[in-house]
């Protein structure tokens, strides 16, 4: 989870800011030179181009779980994410491995809209209600201490490239589910398994209740009323306004949208399958993108040379502001620390929860390998 005491200490000296990129993207590269093998730095596609620019791998949630345990010469993971992934990290490479945050303040929204201490207040209640029927499910993005929760509970871990076989899963092993925090990709990707809406309750954290209209013994999953801030910003009406202008548009976009933009859409994945998606794109075709506009842009210049024609679905949404705090000055502050001996942001799992979290997380990999 973010630390909020980390984030009043967390100041990098001023030359870092003060730097024009070209020096600062020199000292990346130097340092990243002088480290050689023992550094790897891994990073999300929704990070921006500059950063993109010297990662090792670069990967969506499932991708990166599954490609840092890939690199088991390095001491070093820099990881250019968001907190929760480079925890992740942690818990899936080996002990003596480190893992870097370049700036610690670069959290998630939406893996702080579910504390395990809510997670136990509705656990309790969820219990109460559905007795021993029900299996709680969590989205990578969340805290190690949720994660570590749903381990300890006989639980999985998913991500939106993994979601529909993991949650199927799911389904063999208990009646019904708790999805948690994002309540779009749990209801989405619940939907598209043949579960109706009518059987989807809402768990409200700041209420501590439990909203569902009808018999609660027809109730198959339970949302957690989270949302991605970045996703949530996009709207059918961008979709039929898009469709107006360009009636050949195929628009696609990610399962943490709405449902009804989901619904509208030509076709909907995680990060990677958006991503595969658009290479497969022949020229003069045209697309528009419901993801992070960092990488709905890189792809726009990429395809433009292939002749193929990428829109942002919503020009005006704001990127993710969390995964935008790695920046170039942070990178290169961190990689200066590094080949100088000292460790700054190291993300460390306590024992106790690497242990159940890493049941969630490795069942999950069992489950897509
Ligand atoms: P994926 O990387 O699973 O597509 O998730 C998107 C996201 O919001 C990451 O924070
Ligand atoms: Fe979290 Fe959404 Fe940002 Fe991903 S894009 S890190 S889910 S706020």
């Amino acid at each position: 989870m973010l630390d909020l005491k980390a984030f009043e200490k967390q100041t990098i000296p001023a030359m870092y800011e003060e730097a024009k990129d070209n020096d600062l993207k020199e000292i990346i590269r130097k340092q990243k030179e002088k480290l050689g093998k023992k550094l790897v730095l891994l990073a999300h596609h929704y990070q921006k181009d500059d950063i993109v620019e010297f990662a090792d791998e670069v990967g969506d949630s499932l991708e990166l779980a599954k490609k840092v345990q890939n690199y088991k010469q390095a001491e070093t993971i820099v990881f250019c994410g968001v907190h929760f992934m480079a925890e992740t990290a942690d818990m899936l490479t080996d002990k003596k491995q480190k893992v870097l945050l370049p700036d610690m303040t670069a959290g998630c929204s939406m893996a702080d809209m579910a504390s395990a201490d809510q997670l136990q207040v509705a656990w309790h209640k969820l219990e109460a209600l559905f007795k021993e029927t029900i299996l709680p499910v969590t989205y990578i993005n969340s805290t190690a201490e949720v994660k570590a929760f749903v381990g300890r509970h006989g639980g999985v871990t998913v991500t939106s490239g993994n979601a529909k076989e993991v949650v199927s899963w799911a389904f063999t092993q208990k009646k019904r589910i708790l999805f948690l925090p994002d309540q779009h990709l749990g209801r989405n990707t619940a939907y598209h398994l043949g579960v109706a809406l009518k059987q989807m309750a809402m768990w409200h954290p700041a209420t501590k209740d439990l909203s569902y209209k009808g018999n609660l013994q027809d109730v198959r999953v339970i949302l957690w009323e989270g949302f991605c801030s970045v996703h949530q910003q996009f709207t059918p009406l961008q979709i039929k306004r898009m469709r107006k202008l360009f009636p050949d548009i195929k628009v696609i976009v990610h399962p943490e949208c709405r449902k009804d933009v989901v619904d509208l859409a030509d076709d909907f994945g995680s990060t990677a399958k958006l991503i595969k998606l658009t290479y497969e794109a022949k020229s003069k075709d045209r697309l528009a993108i419901g993801t992070d506009n960092n990488l709905v842009g890189r792809l726009q210049k990429i395809m433009k040379e292939k002749g193929v024609f990428v829109h942002f679905l919503n020009p005006m949404a704001c990127a993710c502001l969390t995964m935008n705090r790695i920046d170039l000055p942070h990178l290169a502050w961190i990689l200066d620390e590094l080949a100088a001996g000292r460790v700054e942001n190291q993300i460390t799992v306590s024992a106790d929860t690497t242990k159940w979290a890493q049941v969630a997380l490795n069942k999950m990999l069992e489950l897509t390998k």
